[in-house]
């Protein structure tokens, strides 16, 4: 017999992609890892008919088809794929019609920026309300986030819950799913955030609308993007830092071959660049958002994060999660 918790609690990390983002959306590699910043959700029965999601940007109310807005800009927008994920938990474990649910979210991601909080939302979201219901399975959770991410952009290509459900480092593709992957060195890694808030569905269809207009130069752009991951997965096993650093320059280029670089993005890279980092891009969708530096020691790292903040954005040192969805 299953049991009935009265509250269900699950978190999810964040994530970083290293290599490969929009390729990815394509079938090609990427090697992406979970980071040390949390969404954590907790689950409750609510009254009937009503799923209340409460997070640190929006609240608000779904009943079937209607919304009330408790509080928050782009409420309805930002809390119906997790009142989707939510509904679809309840369906596909036979709960009655009218189940009622109050979500509970918090979070120490910086959102919109590529740092894969909305995936972690939908992983923790769908974790929580299954753990109320009395049962997990990470592999089921990982599919109904994918399924779910798809309501925000269609052609997701799934790498961003893989992550956030199973941690650590990964490689992964479409095709193959995918294979945890271990650096031999230890990754001294700083994000910095433009601020500059992106939108991946419009950033994804903008490359698409690239590769139509010229299929033989996306080509070519895929081959390049395929070896510098196989290039990157080499030089993590063999703990060759520099190496990889070298490899996060050139997969920037790439990144501005597709046109998804933003000035304030350029503007990060190059200060990064300059204090010291081995290497610097754009992670994620681009378009601003977030951007990934590697140090070759902790006081590189420190010095790359104090020349970002220096120059007025907000910085801050990475650690890998290795947890992925912790359920508890
Ligand atoms: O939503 P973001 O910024 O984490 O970007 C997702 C990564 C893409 O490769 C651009 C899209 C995808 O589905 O993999």
């Amino acid at each position: 017999m299953t049991t009935t918790a009265t509250k269900g609690k699950a978190s999810a990390p964040a994530k970083i992609i290293l290599f490969g983002e929009h390729f990815v959306v394509y079938g090609n590699p990427a090697i992406l890892a979970s980071i040390n910043r949390r969404i954590t959700v907790s689950a409750r029965k609510g009254k009937e008919g009503k799923v209340t999601i409460r997070s640190d940007i929006a609240a608000g109310e779904f009943e079937g088809s209607t919304f009330r807005l408790i509080e928050g800009a782009n409420a309805r927008a930002t809390l119906e794929p997790i009142y989707f994920a939510a509904r679809q938990v309840l369906v596909s474990r036979k709960q009655p019609a009218g189940t009622g649910l109050e979500i509970e979210m918090s979070s120490d991601i910086p959102y919109g920026v590529g740092l894969g909080s909305s995936a972690a939302a939908l992983v923790a979201t769908i974790a929580a309300v299954e753990e109320l219901l009395g049962k997990t399975d990470r592999k089921k959770i990982c599919e109904s986030a994918i399924e779910a991410e798809r309501i925000i952009h269609k052609n997701s290509s799934g790498a961003d819950c893989y992550v956030s459900t199973y941690g650590g480092m990964i490689f992964y593709s479409r095709g193959e799913g995918y294979k945890k992957v271990e650096s031999k060195s230890d990754l001294f890694m700083v994000i910095g955030n433009t601020g500059i808030k992106h939108n991946t569905g419009e950033l994804v269809s903008s490359v698409r609308r690239l590769k139509e207009a010229n299929q033989m130069a996306f080509q070519g752009l895929m081959a390049q993007s395929k070896d510098i991951c196989n290039q990157a997965l080499n030089a993590l096993n063999s703990g060759n830092v520099d190496h990889l650093g070298m490899l996060m320059n050139e997969n920037q280029l790439l990144l501005e071959r597709l046109g998804v670089t933003h000035e304030k993005a350029d503007e990060l890279i190059d200060i990064a660049r300059s204090s010291g980092a081995l290497g610097a891009k754009i992670t994620g969708a681009g378009g601003g958002g977030a951007i990934i530096a590697l140090a070759a020691s902790k006081q590189d790292s420190e010095r790359v994060a104090a020349g970002i903040k220096a120059a007025g954005y907000s910085a801050f040192e990475i650690e890998i999660d290795s947890k992925g969805l912790v359920v508890n």
